[in-house]
């Protein structure tokens, strides 16, 4: 029996944690640093000077057969090295490959190599080029993005030259990001509708889990400020067969193949974000983690043990394995903080968690929550995911909205309107953002 050590604290490795605990091959699970909804909680954050250490030395001491990574930042710091230097096994790439996250350019530059489609872009460090560069561009739309990693604040799609020059003056001129915002890339506006996929990875081979679409904006409509995910759903119509099909040959194939060549193989999920128009993808960005709200709809859906999945990709050994879904769709709505995205409440005391555990065809995976006593407290922006799952998705949407109503904190706030792309489809209609649920 197995040992599992989940790195994080948000929805995505609550996530994670039940869909491990639900192997029968797991034994125990343990989440670092966790929240209020996480088995066996060590309180060990990767984010501190000594933390990845810290986290090798438990796993090291209590026998942990195999850690997964959920959040990029330590990835991006490499403790997969720090992993293997010792023998302890983990599902993630190495610091290398996590590149492909971590530094922007680095990963279009990836593409253009290997001839895997991607928006024109041009990489900038200074100010004055990047300006010249936006000056003599056609006026329209331009994707203003920091080079390296910014928590998801890092983009700004431009209507205009003039809002690209304001973009590039916050980021290199206030340096609003710092760091991150070093190297600039100037991209293309691509157009079409997004979707992600996560794929599994042994180095060679990829297995893909179900297709999901994000909804990064925080009001109703896709209208309001970008946010870290307002919610989720599964699978994505507009990744039919024939698309998922192109993704895989002429993104995922050519991405591990080039790794590969290069020196830097990649092991872990590897997301990538797609802009699909007229059947035909391009990648918005590649993420080398799992996604977050994306993994609370798409792991409800498995049926395959998700443990054997990723500890035959860890040994680079995913050969003979599947990923098998059950039918339907499930669909999940983030329960945010009253004055999320900006500053938010911190402590508001969560009500209807037990009501809510009684309800059919519904996950609750916490987020910012904490322990205070006897109560569980928000102590985040995305406090908690409600995912619902059915037999449509029009079943899975009800579900979550059903968990969303039973839950309630002071200044709590969520979305309508998740799924709304996928429920037109199902009426065989464009449907427009439905309002006032
Ligand atoms: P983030 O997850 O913060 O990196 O934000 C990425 C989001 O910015 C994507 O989900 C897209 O909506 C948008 N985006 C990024 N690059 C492009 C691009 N070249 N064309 C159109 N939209 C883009
Ligand atoms: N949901 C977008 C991300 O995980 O980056």
């Amino acid at each position: 029996m197995a040992k599992v050590l989940v790195v994080g604290g948000g929805g995505r490795e609550h996530a994670l944690a039940a869909a491990l605990e639900r192997s029968p091959r797991v034994q125990a699970v343990y989440t670092a640093p966790g929240n209020a909804g996480t088995p066996n909680n060590v309180p060990i954050d990767a984010s501190e000077a000594t933390g990845l250490e810290k986290l090798a030395d438990f796993a090291e001491s209590r026998g942990i057969d195999l850690t997964v990574v959920g959040p990029e930042a330590p990835l991006c710091a490499g403790i997969e090295g720090g992993f293997r230097g010792r023998g302890l096994p983990l599902f993630g790439p190495s610091r290398q490959a996590a590149l492909l996250e971590g530094d922007k350019g680095h990963a279009r530059r990836f593409m253009r190599r290997h001839g895997i489609p991607h928006p024109d872009f041009a990489v900038f460090d200074s100010l004055a080029e990047a300006q010249g560069h936006v000056r003599a561009m056609p006026e329209g739309p331009l994707v203003v993005k920091a080079g390296g990693l910014a928590g998801g604040k890092g983009v700004t799609v431009c209507g205009s030259r003039a809002e690209a020059l304001e973009a590039l003056a916050g980021l290199m001129g206030r340096r609003l990001l710092g760091a991150a915002a070093d190297t600039v890339l100037i991209e293309e506006c691509l157009q079409g509708e997004e979707a992600s996929i996560l794929a599994l990875c042994d180095g060679r081979r990829a297995l893909y889990l179900a297709s999901s679409q994000d909804h990064k904006r925080a009001l109703d409509g896709d209208l309001g400020p970008n946010t870290g995910g307002m919610g989720a759903y599964a699978p994505a119509p507009v990744v039919t067969p024939e698309v998922l099909a192109a993704v895989d040959r002429r993104i995922v194939a050519p991405t591990l193949r080039g790794l590969a060549e290069e020196g830097t193989p990649y092991r872990g999920c590897l997301y990538v974000g797609l802009m699909i128009r007229d059947g035909a993808p391009r990648v918005v960005e590649y993420n080398c983690r799992f996604g977050d709200p994306e993994t609370q709809a798409v792991l409800p859906l498995l049926e395959s043990d998700l443990f054997d999945l990723l500890a035959g990709a860890a040994r680079g050994e995913l050969g003979g394995l599947a990923v098998r879904n059950r039918p339907g769709a499930a669909c999940c709505v983030v329960l945010a903080a009253g004055g999320y995205p900006g500053a938010y409440e911190k402590d508001k005391v969560i009500r209807g968690l037990e009501q809510a555990a009684g309800l059919p065809e519904l996950h609750v995976y916490h987020a910012g929550t904490r322990r205070l006593g006897e109560e569980v407290v928000s102590s985040g922006g995305r406090v908690l995911g409600v995912t619902g799952t059915g037999a449509s998705i029009r079943e899975a949407v009800a579900a979550a909205y059903r968990g969303a109503a039973a839950i309630g904190f002071e200044g709590c706030h969520y979305r309508r309107d998740i799924g709304y792309r996928a429920l037109g489809r199902a009426l065989g209609r464009a449907l427009g953002p439905p309002r006032g649920r």
